[in-house]
């Protein structure tokens, strides 16, 4: 048989997991995907936790939970007797003692298993914020540093009889060489923020697959599908029962088959959001998703969904439940946000500024609202410091593999006002080729705020934008930035004049019915100056050349510690166009009546 030629992405994506598998195993595997359609054992619920503010538990090795054994002996710890919490949610929101707590959690969750012999078992986290160690029966499994993006330990053969003991060394501190670092403009919410599940997988099991449509295709289907275990190369099943799909192929002695047919089928959009049962079947495991279908490119200084322009009415959202005040982590609390962005007008949100969880991307999906996808390389990033190029690197891949497949992400960003700089820029540019190595179907960008305003006139000139599909740029006229002439007057001088550009910021704060002083100064913070805002970026944004979308800043007010006003803000930022109890503000109005004027134009 003609030996199937697989295309370089095939043979990068094999050279990634090769040395994702062997660099020191004591780091987390990169997650399998889709594990909602895994079989799965959920430990979502309580957990007991031992609050350790000194990371005293250290150097008692509290993972190893050892009980006194003579009369004589005592133990300075135990998890029996001490305080529960949740999991999934942050531990900052479910107790007063932990309201600014930013430090070392221990948290504890027992399980029994009887696994087959023929099965594999691994251990996966949707997300812990932000440096997590995972023990089981007291031996380190591993550590993952990033507290966005899922991953996951294989237990096959570290399993007892009766009773298991899973620890995780939780801690939320700041880190210089972190990502994000040590200053950001979101709350740290820390813990075991995502679910935990056991996933039973078959001793050769599908661990991994693309399929989406080829760049700028409407009907072929270009992708890949990996397994892992002893039997790798095995006859693989693609099959979309209500296209009559069933498309076979092989993997070869790596455990990689490519992809590749061509359909007719229904493409995915907002308007029309249809989503197929997908089914990968090998000889011995099978995994159905409901994966949709489109194409979104750029052409010149035009976004295009589905071969049609396209203008992104965005807005952007932390992943928030501001009613709880506290880390989003239901599929109600996905619900609530994007039913405000929905009311709102919108047909795509950024969600600012790391990946959110998983049930936010395919509620959206459903919702037919498309997806911004951002890594959290933000701001004062010690781009030359030693392993934070390695990090950025680990955090977009998991990013990329956790949502590659749901057609809905329509661009990844790799980094939000990073300040120039050679490293900055040779590191950027690097993840950028590596990202659109590892997904060539979306549209890339970095979110650049380092534009000059002179004269009422923007000059947009760092050219790291020639490296990005998109000009993503933050700008703040009227509220950080005073104008300097007529909005509507604002002159553009754009260094790439040959991309669609996006405003993926703007915006100014208002506490929702302030009432403290004059409506016309900013120090009132009154709703009409900021419904002033958004009346003069109205006027400006239809000068914007080439623009291809906007993203204000942002749907509803939301924690930062850094908002220190006590009337005004008192540790929230007031930016929302709606307030932390879901009330709108006057700029509410504004944004709705544009998008709803444009909608049918744009
Ligand atoms: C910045 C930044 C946001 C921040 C916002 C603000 O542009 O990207 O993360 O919250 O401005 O100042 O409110």
């Amino acid at each position: 048989m003609k030996e199937k030629v697989i295309n370089l992405n095939v043979i990068f994506l094999l050279l990634i997991y090769i040395c994702n598998s062997s660099i020191n195993s004591i780091y987390a595997q990169t997650a399998m995907n889709n594990v909602s359609a895994r079989h799965c054992t959920n430990l979502n619920g309580k957990w007991e936790i031992i609050i350790d503010p000194t990371g005293a538990g250290d150097w008692r090795e509290v993972w190893q939970e050892r009980k006194p054994e003579k009369k004589t002996d005592f133990i300075e710890y135990s998890f029996e007797g001490g305080p529960l919490l949740n999991v999934p949610g942050d531990f900052n929101s479910q107790k007063t003692e932990l309201k600014y707590f930013e430090g070392t959690i221990w948290y504890k969750k027992t399980f029994n298993y009887d696994l087959n012999k023929s099965k594999r078992l691994f251990l996966h986290f949707g997300a812990v914020n932000y440096l997590a160690a995972v023990y089981l029966n007291g031996n380190l499994l591993g550590k993952h540093e990033g507290g966005f993006t899922p991953f996951q330990f294989e237990i096959t053969n570290k399993l007892k009889e009766g009773e298991n003991s899973i620890v995780v060394r939780v801690n939320n501190q700041r880190l210089k060489d972190g990502i994000p670092c040590l200053g950001y403009d979101w709350f740290n919410y820390g813990g075991i923020t995502r679910d935990v599940n056991l996933i039973e997988t078959t001793d050769s099991y599908i661990s991994d697959y693309f399929i989406q449509l080829k760049k700028h295709s409407l009907k072929e289907v270009l992708g890949w599908v990996r397994l892992d275990g002893d039997n790798l190369s095995q006859n693989i099943n693609i099959k979309i029962p209500e296209l009559k799909v069933d498309y076979k192929t092989r993997t070869n002695i790596e455990g990689l088959a490519e992809i590749k047919f061509s359909m007719d089928l229904k493409l995915w959009s907002p308007e029309t959001p249809k989503l197929y049962s997908v089914i990968i079947q090998s000889e011995n495991d099978t995994v159905e998703d409901t994966i949709g279908f489109r194409s979104i490119e750029t052409s010149g200084t035009k976004i295009l969904l589905n071969g049609k322009p396209l203008f992104l009415r965005g807005i952007n959202i932390h992943e928030e439940n501001p009613l709880k005040a506290a880390r989003a982590c239901s599929e109600s609390d996905a619900l609530l946000l994007l039913k405000w962005a929905k009311e709102l007008g919108c047909n795509v949100v950024r969600l600012a500024h790391y990946p959110h969880n998983e049930n936010m991307v395919r509620l959206a999906e459903k919702m037919g609202i498309m997806v911004w996808d951002e890594i959290p390389v933000y701001q004062q990033i010690e781009f030359s410091a030693p392993g934070v190029t390695g990090k950025m690197d680990l955090m977009m891949r998991e990013m990329v593999s956790r949502d590659k497949n749901r057609c809905g992400v329509i661009i990844w960003s790799l980094s939000n006002e990073t300040n120039p700089s050679e490293s900055r820029d040779k590191a950027l540019i690097n993840l950028t080729d590596k990202c659109r190595r590892l997904d060539s179907t979306r549209l890339i960008t970095s979110v650049i705020n380092d534009e000059d305003y002179k004269n009422n006139i923007l000059n947009v000139w760092d050219t790291l934008y020639r490296h990005f599909d998109i000009i993503s740029l933050n700008e703040y006229l009227g509220w950080y930035v005073p104008w300097q002439g007529l909005p509507g007057d604002v002159k553009w001088n754009l260094c790439c004049n040959d991309k669609p550009v996006i405003i993926s910021e703007f915006g100014g704060e208002a506490l929702y019915g302030s009432n403290y002083g004059p409506k016309d100064e900013a120090a009132s913070w009154s709703e009409e100056y900021q419904e002033q805002i958004y009346k003069d970026q109205v006027k400006l944004l239809e000068k914007v050349p080439n623009l291809g979308g906007i993203f204000p800043w942002l749907l509803v007010d939301y924690r930062s510690s850094g908002r220190m006003h006590p009337v005004y803000q008192n540790g929230w930022n007031r930016k929302g166009l709606l307030s932390e109890h879901g009330d709108k503000k006057k700029a509410w109005y504004i944004l709705k009546a544009y998008y709803d004027s444009i909608k049918n134009t744009h």
